[in-house]
């Protein structure tokens, strides 16, 4: 008797557990968001940047593309190139799409701190609370690495 209550016990745990990770699921589009490691990076504080304080630094380029490949790449490709479904990200490096590298800076940060949510649905989740400010910048000077036209 006792064994099965507490085997029952477990597997309503199981349910409460899995009903908890499916809606986290689906909140962020089918893939649970993964953290970023970014202490061995220079730490940026509260306020929100403007412009990519790590642009050209090898080590953020490093933690970025990791960034990039578990966050991203499920939805904007492998290497940033798209299959056509998304924005194809390597466009952020595109001189003809914006007046200079910081209002792309600016369009990124737009972007992936409030996801794209239009009329209630989620094209893409937003990533601020689950990337930091300096994963984010990571992401971005990974970005920078990758051109239209290789
Ligand atoms: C669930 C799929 C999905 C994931 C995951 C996702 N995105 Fe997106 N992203 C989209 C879609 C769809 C759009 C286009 C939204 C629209 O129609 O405006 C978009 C737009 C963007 C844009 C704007 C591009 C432009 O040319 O306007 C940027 C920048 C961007 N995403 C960056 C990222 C980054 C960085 C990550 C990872 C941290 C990421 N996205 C994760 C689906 C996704």
């Amino acid at each position: 008797m006792r064994n099965l209550s507490v085997k029952r016990a477990l597997r309503s745990g199981a349910v409460i557990f899995f009903g908890v990770q499916a809606s986290l699921t689906l909140a962020h589009g089918d893939v649970t968001p993964q953290a970023v490691n970014t202490e061995t990076l220079p730490q940026l504080g509260e306020t929100w940047l403007e412009e990519n304080p790590y642009r050209g630094n090898e080590e953020a380029i490093r933690v970025g593309a990791s960034g990039y490949n578990q966050n991203c790449a499920r939805c904007h490709g492998l290497q940033a190139i798209s299959g056509g479904m998304t924005p194809d990200l390597r466009k952020l490096n595109d001189p003809a799409e914006y007046i200079d590298i910081q209002e792309s800076d600016q369009w990124f940060m737009t972007r992936i701190r409030g996801g794209a949510v239009i009329d209630g649905r989620v094209y893409m989740p937003p990533f601020e609370g689950i990337l930091s400010q300096e994963a984010m910048w990571a992401i971005r000077s990974y970005l920078d690495t990758r051109k239209l036209d290789e």
